[in-house]
């Protein structure tokens, strides 16, 4: 395993598509520990592949219940009308938004083994599943923000 480089906001290949991933094999999960880790390290609650340089339909997300590897996901519900709360980015660092998004998601995906899987999220992890399936399509939380936080709210956080 290894800490990659997370790859910031102005680089161009964050607004890119990601590719679905086709096979499920040792260099895949030699990429999700590796995100895992660089997300774990730079005390994350998420990471897409892409953030990692990488452009494959790949996230890795632990809001405190444990780690999710989700390949090739897609939300596929969404409920309980939209949230508005405080989101970051690891691309953004020291930056952060109030963004909606859905009170709970559906997500569809498919386990490092290629096995369907279905996660279904409320609030931060709903939040969370959101904001790193967009990297997969190039979009980033300031593309939905209402408004980003002022220094001054950001250092009551
Ligand atoms: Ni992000």
């Amino acid at each position: 395993m290894a800490i990659r480089n997370i790859v910031k906001e102005g680089d161009e290949i964050l607004r890119k598509q990601s590719r679905e991933v086709t096979a499920f094999d040792r260099k895949l999960w030699d990429l999700l520990d590796d995100m895992a880790q660089t997300m774990y390290k730079a005390n994350g609650v998420g990471l897409a592949a892409v953030q990692v340089g990488v452009l494959r339909q790949a996230v890795v997300i632990d809001v405190g219940k444990g780690l999710i590897e989700l390949v090739n996901p897609v939300v596929t519900k969404k409920k309980g009308g939209e949230v508005m709360d405080v989101e970051g980015c690891l691309s953004s660092p020291g930056e952060y938004g109030m963004v909606p998004r859905p009170k709970k998601v559906e997500v569809k995906a498919f386990n490092r083994y290629g096995k369907p899987i279905t996660v279904k999220g409320d609030d931060l992890l709903a939040r969370a599943l959101c904001h790193e399936i967009d990297h997969l399509s190039g979009r980033i939380f300031k593309d939905l923000v209402y408004r980003m936080l002022t220094k001054e709210e950001i250092e009551k956080l």
